[in-house]
């Protein structure tokens, strides 16, 4: 990856996570990423817009390690004596409400910039959970998290490498992305308990994981100055251009269907935690 785990790691002072004081939260927290897990899953439609065989396979065996992610979320869960719930509309927003128009928007937007802040959180819950097995469940699933991120940064290095001209588009639709986390932070700052030694840190971890998709979204050559040194008009230019050709293919996006995201929370498999392995055939 282009980040190391120590650059994403953020200091939260000693705070710890309790499984039986913080259940609640922890269980809100599992739902969202539950969400992201499931969102995660329809990583199999760009199967079939990969663009190369290396792309197909990557995508068939992610889809397997999501396949898991969502039954490890759903353990936790059991583990909470939770059940699976709805997730915060800006995560709803931040994992679907964006569908990619091309694999190269998908390998930055959802891949490098989206599994990298999820990644982050999961790193934030194991430093600071203290319930040995969901920290088990969720180190096993990192591994393969970061494996996801890798792979989108190396193919937008690459598109960007053999189309440069993409990197004004995926800088427009990284900078809503980006928005989106930081109107999370103010949802959150505003309800957070302020004496709690982990909850009342989240929004500047938030913050923290916006710092560092900007040096992600810096290193893979989609930003090629700091925010900060960015004018509002430019970034407002930015992003009105990715929706303007956004919009210039919407007519071939509206078809209405009902997908996993809308669904799952009917679906047996979830009542019963229901694991249903689904194995590579080699
Ligand atoms: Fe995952
Ligand atoms: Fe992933």
């Amino acid at each position: 990856m282009l980040l190391t785990r120590e650059e994403m790691t953020f200091d939260f002072g000693g705070g710890r996570l309790r499984a039986d004081r913080d259940r609640k939260v922890l269980a809100w927290m599992m739902n969202q990423f539950l969400y992201g897990e499931v969102s995660g899953i329809q990583c199999g439609h760009w199967l079939y817009q990969a663009p190369d065989l290396e792309a197909a396979r990557f995508f068939a065996r992610q889809a397997v390690e999501e396949f898991q992610h969502v039954d490890n979320f759903v353990r936790i869960l059991q583990l909470l004596g939770e059940e699976p719930a709805p997730a915060h509309p800006l995560v709803r927003f931040l994992s679907t409400g964006m569908m990619p128009g091309s694999f190269e928007e998908h390998v930055c937007l959802e891949m490098a910039v989206g599994e990298g802040l999820v990644l982050m959180a999961l790193y934030g819950v194991i430093d600071t959970v203290d319930h040995p097995e969901i920290r088990a469940v969720l180190e096993r699933a990192v591994k393969q998290e970061e494996r996801h991120v890798d792979f989108g940064e190396e193919r937008t290095v690459r598109a960007l490498r053999e189309r440069p001209g993409l990197r004004r588009r995926l800088l427009g639709l990284s900078l809503v992305s980006l928005w989106a986390v930081r109107r999370l932070t103010s949802f959150m700052r505003k309800r957070l308990p302020v004496d709690h030694e982990v909850l009342s840190k989240l929004p500047d971890f938030l913050q923290f994981t916006v710092e560092c998709a900007e040096k992600r979204l810096l290193r893979m050559g989609v930003l090629d100055q700091p925010l900060a040194q960015m004018s509002a008009l430019s970034k407002a230019t930015a992003v009105a251009e990715a929706y303007l050709s956004t919009a210039a293919s919407l007519p071939l996006r509206l078809l209405p269907r009902k997908r996993l995201t809308d669904t799952y929370l009917r679906d047996p498999a979830m009542r019963h935690g229901e694991e249903q392995p689904i194995r590579l055939v080699r």
